[in-house]
């Protein structure tokens, strides 16, 4: 098993990244600063100016993304004088510009959403996780994401029209079709765009945390063990801890000192890890070592039936 990295670096990411070379992401996976959003700690960006300042780092991300990577923005416009102002929809419109493909639109639907009311509108309880490209042709895992089949086994599946048996065509031409028996007596089907995770409410000293459910299915979808994922606004490492359980090598930034420490002691604990099962580690030879970590760093024992691999820690901080 390979080792795998993960770095923590302090600083604008349009700056840091300057360091890395071109083609080197398998996955760029981030929440950026909201626009106007948590002006008292990290500074916000106006609405008006938010596609400006957005799109010299995006240039950024273009060039360290390899040519079949992916990169996953979670964003949400907010509400200005009464209606959603377009900074979203113009930040995708001068990204397709700047040589990106605007592949897919993820709704993360937030299913703990706490209740309020607005004299105008809803509670806001879903956020946009907008898929971009450099290619038609990137990686995706489908497999790693599957779900279970769930109510249509029940229901739909058991009571199958005569066109549900047959490939049914497209009534618009559009060449796709379907043949719903395909899908009898299977446990899983591919999920939709739609993600069901709940917000996490423990306090990780950061004001905008998402949840550690969200990158974990991207990463699934879109990166293999070993590949190199990227958080360029890593805030306090969600994405970095979730990289780490993955076996993803890492880097994430944050032009904020004390985020990057927040991200560095959350994956601290994690540079000993179990994960070699007994046959695997006996014929890796690395009883002794691991032996060692494992009494001195996780507390269980060389009886115990688990084995340990070690994750190198890198820190770029300046701080
Ligand atoms: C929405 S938060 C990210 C939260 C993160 N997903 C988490 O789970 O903790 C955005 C982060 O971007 C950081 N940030 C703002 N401008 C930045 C820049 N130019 N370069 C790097 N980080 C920046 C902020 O300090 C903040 O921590």
């Amino acid at each position: 098993m390979e080792q795998i990295k993960t770095k923590i670096e302090n600083g604008d990411c349009l700056e840091v990244l300057k360091r890395y070379p071109d083609n080197f992401f398998n996955l760029i996976v981030t929440s950026p600063p909201y626009a106007d959003s948590r002006n008292k700690t990290y500074g916000g960006i106006k609405p008006n100016e938010y596609v400006e300042w957005f799109l010299p780092r995006a240039k950024e991300f273009l060039r360290v993304l390899k040519p079949d990577g992916t990169f996953v923005l979670n964003i949400k416009e907010k509400a200005v004088n009464g209606e959603r102002h377009t900074y979203v929809i113009e930040l995708i419109l001068a990204l397709r510009k700047q040589g990106w493909l605007w592949t897919e639109e993820f709704v993360w639907h937030k299913k703990n959403c706490y209740p309020g009311k607005w004299p105008n509108r809803f509670r806001d309880a879903w956020e946009k996780c907008l898929q971009f490209n450099k290619s038609k042709k990137f990686k995706m895992y489908q497999e790693a994401v599957m779900v279970p089949m769930g109510d249509w086994a029940k229901g739909r599946l058991k009571n199958l029209s005569d066109i549900d048996k047959t490939r049914d065509n497209s009534k618009v031409g559009s060449g796709f079709g379907k043949n719903i028996s395909n899908w009898v007596k299977r446990e899983n089907a591919y999920p939709t765009n739609v993600l069901h995770f709940a917000t996490e409410c423990y306090n990780r000293n950061h004001s905008a945390v998402f949840p550690k459910a969200l990158p974990e299915w991207f990463m699934k979808l879109f990166t293999q063990e070993n590949d190199w994922v990227l958080d360029p606004f890593v805030g306090s490492g969600t994405t970095a801890e979730v990289a780490q359980n993955l076996n993803r090598n890492f880097v994430g930034i944050d032009v904020l000192s004390e985020y990057c420490k927040l991200a560095q002691k959350r994956t601290a604990h994690y540079q000993y890890r179990i994960c070699e099962d007994e046959d695997e580690y006996e014929t890796n030879n690395q009883r002794k070592n691991s032996e060692v970590c494992r009494e001195k760093h996780t507390g269980v024992s060389s009886q115990q039936n688990r084995k340990v691999k070690k994750t190198q820690i890198e820190s770029g901080t300046q701080a």
